[in-house]
């Protein structure tokens, strides 16, 4: 049965929400769910704006046909063609042979790498600035490019001011009735997902946010309709303010993250002694987490939130212990920059983990890495611990200094 939902009059929400999903781009835990938000105006002509994910399919085809009440589908705008948003376009496209597919150059490309569809006939190809006139409503198009592929444009809805963000603004967890952000707790509920779901999907893409938030700066933005999850309506320069900090790597609380990989707890038992000390000297909401237990996604986006990183790791055939190496290879193909970072490593008969973490942290951009690195053969004895004292007080001198 159909489950549609309004934005404004005009406007609809009509994609779905998977709660069956356990692993979003077969990479990312997403215990929460996910969901595929697709948008269906009804005006002069109707336009429905993106699809959805073939997950909820049968529910997104159902809330088509019911919103549409009998009227012909005029116009399918693709903002992104990823399949998580478009593997069902084909099926939409066979149902309603009429409508016409607004689209980037780029996404029309796709359109025919992802189906075996030849839409040439019936596609406008659109550019930056370009707009279509529906009736009382007056779309334009801007361009967003790497905002997260390639082919990637917003829509800007001129008459009821809202701008159909696609992937940006963006989170991880399915809707669960409530479709707008300020009827959900979404700072202490929803902010670590929206985060985890940035960082790790546009992440590595900075700049390109950049060039959209500056665009977007320049409209009356009332209502902010993502491809997933919340709709905002109210403090949208609250989140906007998130994304500023996020696609400059500009870290959001001055703290410590320790990430440690250990074998055997020994040095994990390193992390823990640096831990209370940095508590000892009065830093807040230190954070420790083993990079075997905790995802490398939730790792990448401590990482971003984060002012101050330790990377403690043991050596492991000769090189970095892998799950600290998957991570930290992560965090640089994810484009980190802008971090101060202590080292702590341990070997029995040859440590090399810190050497080469420093190897890998150097070809990272604006990575200060502090003096002191920790060095244990197998466990902490005395003069480690002092080491790991001495750490901490450069740690909290960092931070002091950076917040006079
Ligand atoms: Fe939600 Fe880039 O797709």
């Amino acid at each position: 049965m159909y489950c549609v939902r309004s934005i404004t009059p005009d406007i609809l929400l009509i994609g779905g929400s998977d709660r069956r999903l356990s692993l979003f781009e077969n990479v990312f835990p997403v215990p929460r769910g996910a969901s595929y938000n697709a948008y269906l105006v009804l005006d002069e002509k109707t336009v429905l704006l993106d699809t959805a994910d073939s997950a909820v399919g049968s529910h997104f085809y159902e809330n088509l046909e019911h919103a549409l009440q009998g009227r012909p589908l005029d116009y399918v705008v693709v903002n992104h063609m990823e399949p998580d948003h478009c593997s069902t376009l084909g099926a939409v496209l066979r149902t309603y042979p009429n409508a016409q597919v607004v689209a980037s150059a780029k996404a029309i490309a796709m359109i025919g790498q992802f189906f075996d569809a030849d839409v040439s006939s019936r596609c406008m190809t659109v550019k930056e600035g370009d707009t279509l006139s529906t009736g009382r409503h007056t779309f334009t198009f801007v361009m967003a490019p790497m905002v997260h592929w390639p082919e990637v444009m917003v829509t800007y809805d001129t008459t009821e001011k809202v701008l159909f963000s696609a992937d940006a603004f963006g989170t991880f967890g399915a809707l669960n009735g409530n479709i707008f952000a300020d009827e959900v707790n979404f700072e202490t509920e929803w902010l670590p997902d929206a985060r985890r779901y940035y960082t790790n999907i546009v992440g590595k893409y900075g700049a390109q946010v950049q060039t959209l938030l500056k665009k977007a700066a320049a409209l009356d933005i009332r209502y902010l309709c993502p491809l997933h999850g919340p709709i905002w309506r109210e403090n949208i320069g609250w989140f906007v303010e998130k994304y500023q900090r996020w696609s400059t790597y500009t870290p959001e609380e001055k703290t410590v993250a320790i990430f440690c990989g250990s074998i055997y707890g020994n040095t994990e038992n390193a992390a823990e002694i640096l831990a209370a000390c940095l508590a000892d000297k009065g830093v807040r909401d230190v954070r420790l987490y083993d990079v075997s237990h905790t995802h490398v996604s939730e790792l990448v986006a401590e990482a971003f939130r984060c002012s101050h990183l330790v990377f403690a790791s043991a050596t492991y055939n000769g090189e970095i212990y892998t799950p600290m190496d998957n991570f930290l290879r992560d965090l640089k193909s994810h484009g980190l920059r802008n971090r101060t970072v202590g080292l702590i490593e341990n070997g029995t008969w040859a440590a090399v983990s810190g050497k080469q973490m420093a190897e890998l942290l150097g070809t990272m951009k604006d990575m200060t890495i502090l003096e002191g690195t920790v060095s244990l053969k197998s466990s902490v004895k005395e003069a480690q611990r002092q080491g790991l004292e001495a750490l901490a007080d450069v740690l909290a001198a960092s931070l002091s200094k950076e917040e006079a």
